[in-house]
């Protein structure tokens, strides 16, 4: 006598093999601040999979099992590296970037002429479009910097993508997603094989380091600006207010500035002060307020 019939057999071993998805769910929240959960298993498959057939593992399941079954180590870091988006492009939302160049900027500027130094943090970088901008910008409309001292920090969980972003070398694609003719002239060597490379004039200005936001943070200096785009919008609540608060910290003053993603904001939170600015809106830290 069958005991299921077909479909409902399949259900339950598909069920079981699922069993490990919740406590991996925490065990990435945790690590990565990443929030997953049921709804985007798709996600999760699609970019589980290639890791879990290099590693001999019969399905994303079976690898999910060992990974919430063992102490964090390489194969779990590769997993959470593939559960990040590293999606971006030169001047991201150029409207940030027009607010920048002739607001945020010149306003830095004026407030450090005495020490002559800007120190810029790209904290979630990626491959290194939204930095290497900020610097192209720099360069291109801040002569009066060539004298200052200007410290640019790049950072991000992946090593993978960090490689790129150090050897800034983009496929035509990449490059030509927010940068215009003058730009990709000026300010990149295009090699016979299509691809462009970041010259070293612009490279020289980035120092690139992994940094887990949710980890762990190295000292840093105080910095004028900070990026801090596109990531948070993956956190939950309680990630995204630790992190926060750590930030407030690394703000260099009341008139430094933290730049979110366009869909980002902080709520009901009195260590930043919300600044609106045309297109735009980013913060200034309530140096008042300590955590
Ligand atoms: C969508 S990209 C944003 C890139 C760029 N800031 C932008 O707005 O275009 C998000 C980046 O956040 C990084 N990331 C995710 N979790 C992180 C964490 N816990 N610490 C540091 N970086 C993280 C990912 O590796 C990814 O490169």
């Amino acid at each position: 006598m069958k005991l299921f019939s077909e479909p409902a057999k399949f259900q339950l071993v598909a069920s079981m093999s699922k069993e490990y998805l919740p406590q991996f769910y925490v065990m990435l929240e945790q690590q990565v601040g990443i929030a997953l959960d049921d709804t985007k298993q798709y996600l999760l498959e699609s970019r589980l999979m290639p890791i879990a057939a290099k590693n001999g593992f019969p399905d994303v399941y079976a690898l999910i099992k060992v990974l919430t079954q063992s102490p964090v180590g390489p194969l779990h870091w590769q997993s959470f590296e593939a559960l990040t988006t590293n999606e971006t492009s030169f001047f991201r939302d150029k409207h940030v970037f027009e607010a920048l160049r002739k607001t945020i900027l010149p306003e830095l500027i004026e407030g450090r002429k005495k020490d002559k130094t800007l120190r810029i943090w790209s904290s979630a970088c990626s491959a290194g479009q939204e930095v290497y901008s900020l610097a192209m910008m720099l360069k291109e409309d801040f002569p009066m910097l060539n004298d200052w001292t200007i410290y640019i920090q790049a950072t991000d969980i992946s090593e993978l993508i960090l490689e790129k972003a150090k050897s800034g070398i983009y496929s035509s694609m990449e490059a030509h997603r927010g940068l215009d003719a003058h730009y990709l002239h000026k300010y990149f060597d295009h090699s016979e094989s299509g691809s462009y490379q970041v010259k070293p004039a612009i490279r020289k200005m980035v120092n690139f380091s992994h940094h887990n936001l949710v980890g762990a943070w190295p000292f840093y200096p105080k910095f004028d600006l900070i990026m801090l785009r596109n990531v948070l919008i993956y956190f939950k609540q309680d990630a995204k207010d630790k992190v926060l608060e750590k930030m407030q910290q690394q703000l260099n003053g009341n008139d430094s500035v933290l730049i979110l993603g366009a869909a980002e904001s902080i709520y009901l939170n009195d260590l930043y002060k919300l600044v609106a600015l045309d297109k735009i809106s980013y913060y200034k830290p309530n140096t008042s307020v300590k955590v």
